[in-house]
């Protein structure tokens, strides 16, 4: 069935519901998939800081693991465990780097201390000690000091753009599971599919 419902419209819905009434089930905290260059898929958490109508924005450094791995690949899977809520969603689409200006704005926003770890840590990178990483912060305080901390060029946003949506819900004392599937047709309307599931919890 084709239909006009919009799934980021569903999410949006889920999130600010979870967000409101599960606030320990950190809303924003997402298993983010890449196929690594080795080729085989690997998962860490990061976090959702914006979604819109196009997609869902996370920052890092673009030449950390997961970096690398989606400019070799930009097919990627997230997924959302609300586990207090019991909701699950789960996503597939292509992420591509957002506009600098608009990494730019976002990193103009955070504190500091992260700004300066932006430009400290190499992400993915074996450090000899914590007392290498301490020195690298030392380093760029000092010559930041008294300025405006710009972005390192190496750190930014992705978007990604879904074309597959998952929602789960579990209905663990009735014994059953709620899912509703979407996909992105050729002609941009989104197919959905609903069915309901044996609880295998
Ligand atoms: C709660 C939590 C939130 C995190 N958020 C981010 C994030 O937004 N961006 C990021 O690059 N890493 C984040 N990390 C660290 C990543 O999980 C990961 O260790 C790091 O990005 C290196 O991943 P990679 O080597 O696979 O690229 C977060 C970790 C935790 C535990």
């Amino acid at each position: 069935m084709t239909t006009n419902h919009n799934p980021i419209q569903h999410f949006q819905q889920w999130f600010y519901e979870v967000d409101k009434t599960h606030p320990q089930d950190e809303a924003n905290a997402m298993l983010l998939s890449t196929i690594g260059v080795d080729g085989f898929p690997k998962s860490r958490i990061v976090l959702l800081k914006r979604f819109t109508w196009e997609g869902f924005i996370f920052f890092t450094n673009y030449n950390s693991e997961k970096g690398k791995a989606i400019a070799q690949n930009n097919k990627v899977a997230i997924a959302f465990n609300w586990a207090a809520a019991k909701k699950n969603v789960l996503i597939e689409g292509e992420a591509e780097k957002i506009a600098k200006n608009l990494s730019e704005g976002y990193f103009e926003s955070r504190p500091e201390g992260s700004k300066l770890s932006a430009w400290a840590s190499d992400q993915s990178k074996v450090v000899s000690s914590r007392k290498v990483l301490e020195n690298q912060l030392k380093h760029y305080e000092t010559k930041f000091k008294n300025q405006m901390i710009p972005k390192p060029e190496h750190w930014g946003g992705y978007i990604i753009r879904p074309n597959k949506f998952e929602f789960i819900e579990h209905h663990v004392k009735e014994g059953f599971s709620h899912n509703t599937k979407y996909k992105l047709q050729p002609d941009y309307n989104w197919f959905l599919s609903a069915k309901i599931t044996l609880a295998q919890l």
